[in-house]
């Protein structure tokens, strides 16, 4: 079979070389990979969100099996444009896609079927916005409506904060058009979890669940990033905390886009708080998250690609999927300076006793030489059977990994580690 991924960053990598396993498997690419994709995949010098130039590619070129992975070009509608080319694909189609797409709608959708989230309120205009925080809650969390590449979302402490973050959005549209709707909503509190699905529209299977380090520094400090870090499985994600989410959230969140004519298959991302009453929905994304994939994948036992095809064909229930009873540690290594300004060009360098995966996010060749071309550079994972196992061999491994200016965090699972103090 001839596959073609849409995307370039670690998860992307993660999941190639997973879908690389299946025997039937005899050429990948990658659109537009990265340098170190390169390596697994023939990457093809088109962006992700050209979705005309990705259609053309893939009829070109005889594609058996598209998978568009990340938010931009599924919101766009690229699974669509290549159905109706003939493409089979794996991810939801641009009227389900809006569940990560806009907040209003994910917001609504939960309000109208009662899945638990945080209170809100939608506003449309500055003024009637800011009127409504002189008396609300504080902190409080001031989210702009459409895709703002992971930042969209500010955590205001104060009133002050509060303002600003509203001002930032609607006046000085910081997010462009995704801030000129915005919702207010109740800040919760607790651990976070995030827990990927796969779904065909009927049935939904959720991975192994995981946890994400969003802030660039330790001890949950810094600007918030693209993700430092994560583990698997998450410690706070019980057996029972796990039925309830089946229960009051996953089905019904299946169910709900279904009874709206907006069938979701691919993989839906739950992203979870286990809050004191309960675990509550933070956001949905319409995709595989990063870094979770990077610690999810290689926990997962059997074939991605047949389970892929079972979400497009709708025959998951009659899919098996496992995952291995161990743990997975993904230590991001990013430029310094990251998320603000950082250098690239430096090379990467491997030593020979490197013992764990290295998922390449931001890199190139130049001069046949791999260069940190990226503020997330790279993912170093490692499985262990004890989550402590995994987290001390993915720092010893991040040793062995090279790059003038490299940068990251030393309490990744920390946090997640915490749980068995608190039993
Ligand atoms: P999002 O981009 O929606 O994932 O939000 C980014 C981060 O903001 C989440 O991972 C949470 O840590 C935090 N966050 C979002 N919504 C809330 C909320 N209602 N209460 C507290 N924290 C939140
Ligand atoms: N790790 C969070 C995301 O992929 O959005």
């Amino acid at each position: 079979m001839k596959i073609l991924v849409v995307g370039g960053g670690g998860r992307e990598h993660a999941i190639i070389k997973k879908i690389k396993e299946n025997p039937t498997v005899e050429k990948i690419y990658a659109l537009p990979g990265n340098g170190g994709i390169a390596e697994d995949a023939e990457c093809v010098a088109i962006g992700a969100k050209e979705i005309d130039k990705i259609v053309d590619f893939a009829v070109s070129n005889q594609i058996d099996y598209a998978v568009v992975a990340p938010d931009d070009p599924l919101v766009l509608g690229a699974v669509d444009k290549l159905n109706e080319a003939g493409i089979a694909c794996f991810g939801p189609r641009a009227n389900a896609a809006i569940i990560e797409g806009s907040k209003i709608f994910s917001k609504n959708l939960m309000k109208k079927y009662g899945i638990p989230t945080a209170k809100y309120e939608v506003f449309t205009t500055m003024d009637e916005a800011l009127e409504y925080l002189k008396d609300a809650p504080i902190p409080t969390v001031i989210k702009a409506d459409g895709l703002a590449l992971g930042k969209g979302v500010v955590i205001a402490m104060t009133r002050d904060e509060a303002y600003d973050a509203v001002r930032s959005m609607m006046a000085d549209k910081v997010f462009g058009e995704s801030g000129s709707r915005i919702v207010i909503e109740e800040f919760l509190s607790g651990p976070e979890v995030s827990v990927l699905s796969f779904t065909d529209g009927k049935t939904v299977v959720p991975m192994i669940s995981s946890m994400d380090h969003k802030r660039a520094l330790d001890g949950d400090k810094g600007l918030n990033t693209g993700g430092m870090g994560t583990i698997a499985p998450n410690p706070y994600y019980t057996d029972e905390i796990a039925e309830i989410c089946m229960r009051d959230i996953f089905l019904p969140t299946i169910n709900a886009m279904n009874a709206e004519g907006r069938t979701f298959k691919g993989c839906l991302y739950f992203g979870l708080m286990i809050t004191k009453d309960g675990p509550k929905v933070i956001e949905y994304n319409c995709r595989f998250g990063d870094p979770e994939t990077q610690v999810v994948l290689p926990l997962l036992d059997g074939d991605l690609l047949s389970i892929m095809q079972a979400c497009t064909n709708g025959t998951l229930a009659e899919t098996a999927v496992s995952f291995k009873d161990k743990s997975a540690c993904c230590v991001i290594m990013a430029s310094d300076g990251y998320p603000g300004k950082y250098a690239g060009g430096f090379e990467i360098t491997r030593e020979a006793d490197l013992d764990a995966e290295v998922y390449i996010a931001g890199a190139k060749i130049v001069d046949g030489k791999l260069v940190n071309a990226g503020g997330r550079v790279l993912g170093v994972v490692a499985i262990g059977d004890t989550l402590k196992e995994a987290i001390d061999a993915s720092y010893a491994n991040v040793k062995k990994v090279h790059f003038e200016n490299a940068f990251y965090r030393k309490d990744i699972g920390k946090r997640a580690m915490e749980v068995f103090n608190e039993k």
